[in-house]
């Protein structure tokens, strides 16, 4: 079968729900936001900005509100399942990369492309990493707007596009295998 270091990271990639507390390198965050940025998007438009963010305060702020969004408005089954995994919506990762998008229609498929650009380029430097949908709880709660204050949402409506958490992994997993039966040739 074919390899190089690209195909080598696509197929060990997966996603890390456990970070220790080490601070990830400058230089190694900057590499992973120009992968960002190099992401392909429909005719060119580019509809994002990219939020690093690295206060270990504010995530943990934003962690806690999110899980309590989650049991205040009763998604019991999900609730669950954070709290048997830790209790940490966001796994202690020290940073989140968020995405926000513009309001068009093809900006969702563009986050996705950035998001796994994101996760690639993490993996690539030896980063735990996990796309997460969660990230747009704290947004979403009574302390949104503090939230969005704080990250930078602006007041030209930008909105919720994803976050990426990325770190030192504390856990390691199987990625998943390839399920070759949902491809066909024609
Ligand atoms: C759009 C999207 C949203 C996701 N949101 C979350 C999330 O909020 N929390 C989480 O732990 N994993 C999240 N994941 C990770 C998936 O659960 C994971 O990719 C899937 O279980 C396959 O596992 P793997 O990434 O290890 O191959 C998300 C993945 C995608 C693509």
């Amino acid at each position: 079968m074919q390899t190089n270091d690209t195909l080598k990271t696509i197929a060990e990639r997966f996603s890390c729900r456990g970070y220790n507390a080490s601070p990830v390198e400058r230089e190694k965050l900057d590499a992973i936001a120009r992968a960002a940025m190099s992401s392909p998007s429909a005719i060119n438009l580019q509809p994002w900005r990219l939020v690093v963010i690295t206060d270990a305060e504010l995530i943990a702020q934003m962690d806690e509100a999110g899980m309590q969004l989650l049991r205040d408005t009763g998604e019991d089954e999900m609730y669950k399942r954070f709290m048997e995994r830790g209790g940490k919506l966001f796994y202690n990762a020290p940073v989140m990369f968020l995405i926000l998008k513009q309001h068009i229609a093809s900006a969702e498929l563009d986050c996705g492309i950035v998001s796994e650009n994101i996760a690639l380029a993490a993996s690539s430097l030896g980063l735990g990493n996990v796309i997460c949908g969660m990230a747009r709880l704290p947004f979403e709660c009574p302390k949104g707007e503090y939230f969005k204050e704080k990250v930078g949402f602006g007041n030209d409506g930008w909105e919720f596009g994803m976050g990426v958490l990325v770190g030192y992994g504390l856990v390691s997993k199987e990625p998943h295998a390839p399920d070759m039966s949902k491809v066909s040739y024609v």
